[in-house]
């Protein structure tokens, strides 16, 4: 049975107060509402996580961390390891964002080790592809999406690409309020699994594809609902309690 995720991604948002009163919130909610077997993860800004984690403890929701660098350690000024994000109770951890490969030119090549990097700390990558509204329209968009699964992934073992959670993330629906429609998104989700399975056989039905772009819980129940959407990447919903966690109900 494949795991059904839901995870908020906070980006750069909400500073330590503000993030320990949202992670309460959602504890509570989540100890008190949800009934499913979905697993939540809150993915915090870096200065969060520690204290986050804290709360986590004990409860049903998993930590995660929105980045980290593809080196164990050294002189990199400014740059969070994985070792240091397991150190602080880190399990998930988001790579190769369309917002780090747009802001921060990160390639498939640089998310390859850093996927590398974060199987080896014995963390769980949950890998974003994406198109653009102007591939889409060109209708390269699932070749692109390939592309970005067969260079950052494909150099992978099948014990080690059997731990991935890939998250599909339209570039053009992310932050937009306009959300791919389920059809869409089971589409692409079903070409992404034929594609692993192309390279990982039967381990491809195993792999959580999640969905992300404007997902809210006005559209999470029709989006989950799809045969291969395994749940999803939460952005600005999850800054919200009770959006965030009507979300992880909608299974
Ligand atoms: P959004 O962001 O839900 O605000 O569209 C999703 C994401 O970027 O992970």
């Amino acid at each position: 049975m494949r795991k059904k995720i839901v995870a908020g991604n906070w980006k750069m948002n909400k500073p330590l107060e503000d993030g320990l009163k949202l992670a309460t919130e959602v504890i509570n909610m989540v100890k008190d509402e949800v009934r499913n077997e979905a697993l939540a993860v809150l993915c915090t800004p870096f200065t969060n996580l520690y204290s986050v984690g804290k709360l986590l403890e004990g409860s049903k929701i998993a930590l995660g961390a929105q980045n980290c660098h593809s080196k164990d350690s050294g002189a990199y000024t400014g740059e969070i390891s994985a070792e240091m994000l397991k150190s602080v109770g880190v399990k998930y951890v988001i790579l190769g964002h369309s917002e780090r490969r747009e802001y921060f030119k990160e390639s498939n090549q640089f998310l390859a080790e850093k996927v590398n990097t974060v199987l080896k700390n014995g963390l769980t990558p949950i890998f974003c592809c994406g198109e653009s509204l102007d591939q889409r329209e060109k209708g390269i968009h699932f070749d692109f999406v390939n592309s970005q699964l067969t260079e950052s992934l494909f150099h992978l073992s099948e014990a080690d690409f059997s731990k991935i959670v890939i998250a599909y993330e339209p570039i053009w629906a992310i932050g937009t309020g306009k959300t791919a429609s389920s059809a869409q998104a089971q589409e692409m989700h079903e070409k992404i699994r034929t594609h692993l399975a192309g390279k990982y056989g039967k381990a491809a039905q195993e792999t959580s594809i999640l969905y992300g772009g404007s997902c809210n819980p006005g559209n999470a129940k029709e989006l989950f609902a799809c045969k291969d959407v395994d749940g999803g990447l939460i952005g600005g919903a999850s800054l919200k309690s009770r959006d965030f966690v009507d979300i992880i109900k909608s299974f």
